[in-house]
């Protein structure tokens, strides 16, 4: 069949991505936002080569970019080189959405805040995330400036000076102790604006756009997502639904827990007693006996609540597991939990249904860890990997399978066929054509050689025409794969090189 217009209509289902806000394309950046991004990239740092993407980049989730560094200690080493902080750093994305930290009573638990160990609380400036913004900068273990008052003298040098006076309707300046103080804690306030940002908080995974019904999981995401709410009880800390308003599940309930985590022998920290401050004190005078208090530890520096502090000795904060498997390629080395113990997905799956069955290494902190809700499990292997591939889908970035209705000269096609894809071999997309003569429930699959799904690029109800569906094999590795239609009684399968 040929067609002599080509008339490309855009089908209600790509409309209905267009309007959906949740999951929508990253918008512009406000002033406000943008000044935050500057300063959130810029080397503000002394000696000057660290910014905080140097331990929270978007490549990588937000989250440290090395895959040396995570395989091992996991820990990022300071602007001064030698000199390094004790933890993991966890992601900066959907921090800005933590509760301001705080007692509950109701649940009798502690909820909120930035960090492991929620120290960030965001009593300051009304955010954790932005409380929390105000560290780094100053911290000897990470850019170690001299002081706040250095910080704001390279903002002033920035190139981006003009717009912190377009933002904030004056020069930076810091005359004295009070302006010093407003100017810096403004400094907080932009990177928490760019961290809430929907470029930084896209909610723009596969996930995101199952929950909009605009794709659907593959069987085994599926049966990860039911294990994950069900027998694994994983989303008990990491809820997985909507909010009472329809708010995207940030898998987080912002609570503390003692998973049992046992230590990261590789954690550059316990070398720290080698090392030391300006002042001449050691980084960590306890050396390789240092164990990280966790929430406990916060909880004991705060007269209100130090009575709570044995309780809560080797707790973390549950962290979001949106973009856990982010990554810049597939072999890419990430690290999980605040010590960066495990190192794969695999892994730490295997230690919530193994820890009490399996020969694992004692925990950290052995007071306060959670008996209850994890170590005997009982899964299958194959039940890990589809709790696996569940979490896979919560990445940032997926590139919705676009489908577009191709009108002929007002004719509906007379005969079903699914065409060979073009180009082909293709590198990353290709275009899939095929035609329907009657209405029908069409599923259009991509799978690999080994017979696995990777991708279903349509699962609906369509009327009769010629349709257009681009697909964009993204991180896939190279090979051949199989597109099959299903539609009506038809069948038909074509073969699709992928040559990156
Ligand atoms: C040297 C590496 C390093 C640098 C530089 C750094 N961070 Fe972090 N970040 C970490 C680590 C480690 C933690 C966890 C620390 C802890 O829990 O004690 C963390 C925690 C965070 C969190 C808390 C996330 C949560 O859910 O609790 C946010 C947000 C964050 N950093 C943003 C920033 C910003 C903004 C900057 C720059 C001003 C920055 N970081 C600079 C390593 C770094
Ligand atoms: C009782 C609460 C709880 C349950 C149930 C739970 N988690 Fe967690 N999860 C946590 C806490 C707390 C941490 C951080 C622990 C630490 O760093 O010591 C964590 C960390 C993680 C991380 C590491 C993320 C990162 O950025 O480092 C992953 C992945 C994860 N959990 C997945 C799961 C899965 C999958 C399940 C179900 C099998 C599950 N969790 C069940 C509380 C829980």
């Amino acid at each position: 069949m040929s067609f002599k217009t080509v008339i490309v209509i855009t089908a209600a289902f790509v409309l209905a991505i267009a309007a959906s806000a949740a999951a929508g394309p990253p918008s512009d950046l406000t002033p406000m936002e943008q000044l935050g991004k500057k300063l959130f990239f810029d080397k503000i740092s002394d000696p000057d080569w660290m910014s905080c993407a140097t331990c929270h980049d978007p490549d990588v989730g937000w989250t440290g970019p090395i895959a040396g560094i995570n395989m091992k200690g996991a820990v990022y080493r300071g602007a001064v080189p030698v000199r390094f902080g004790n933890r993991k750093p966890p992601s900066a994305a959907y921090a800005t959405l933590s509760p301001i930290f705080h007692y509950d009573d109701v649940e009798s638990l502690f909820i909120g805040g930035n960090f492991w160990d929620g120290r960030a609380t965001g009593e300051r400036l009304g955010n954790p995330a932005a409380d929390q913004a105000l560290g780094p900068f100053l911290n000897p273990v990470e850019q170690n400036n001299a002081s706040k008052q250095a910080v704001l003298e390279q903002v002033e040098d920035s190139k981006y000076a003009k717009l912190w006076e377009q933002v904030w309707g004056e020069p930076i300046s810091y005359e004295d102790a009070a302006e010093i103080e407003m100017n810096y804690d403004r400094i907080g306030l932009a990177i928490a604006a760019y961290e809430a940002s929907s470029e930084v908080n896209p909610f723009s995974s596969k996930y995101d756009y199952y929950l909009e019904g605009m794709v659907e999981l593959t069987e085994q995401e599926e049966w990860g997502l039911e294990l994950f709410n069900g027998k694994a009880m994983c989303s008990a800390c990491h809820p997985s639904e909507p909010g009472l308003g329809g708010e995207p599940p940030l898998f987080t309930d912002f609570s503390y827990d003692n998973l049992g985590v046992p230590k990261n022998p590789d954690n550059p920290f316990y070398e720290m007693d080698e090392v030391f401050l300006d002042d001449g004190s050691p980084i960590n005078p306890m050396g390789s006996a240092w164990i990280d208090p966790g929430l406990g530890g916060f909880l004991q520096t705060r007269p209100e609540w130090s009575d709570l502090a044995a309780e809560n000795m080797g707790k973390h904060k549950v962290p979001t597991l949106r973009n856990v498997d982010k990554r810049p390629g597939g072999g890419f080395g990430k690290a999980y939990a605040h010590n960066g113990f495990f190192k794969s997905l695999k892994d730490i799956v295997h230690f919530y249904n193994t820890r009490d069955v399996e020969i694992w290494p004692d925990p950290e902190e052995p007071s306060n860890v959670n008996i209850d809700e994890l170590g005997d499990l009982g899964l299958t292997d194959a039940e890990e990997n589809a709790i696996v591939a569940f979490m896979k889908t919560l990445s940032d970035g997926y590139r919705l399978p676009q489908v577009k209705t191709i009108a002929s000269d007002q004719q509906s096609p007379t005969s079903y066929n699914l065409a060979q894809n073009y180009p082909n071999p293709f590198n990353p997309w290709t275009d899939i054509q095929y035609d329907i003569p009657q209405d029908a429930h069409v599923t259009l699959k991509v799978y690999n050689v080994l017979g696995a799904e990777v991708a279903t690029l349509v699962d609906t109800y369509q009327t009769a025409n010629s349709y257009l569906v681009r697909w964009d094999a993204g991180d896939l590795a190279s090979g051949m794969y199989f597109c099959t239609i299903d539609a009506g009684d038809f069948r038909k399968t074509t073969k699709m090189l992928l040559m990156k």
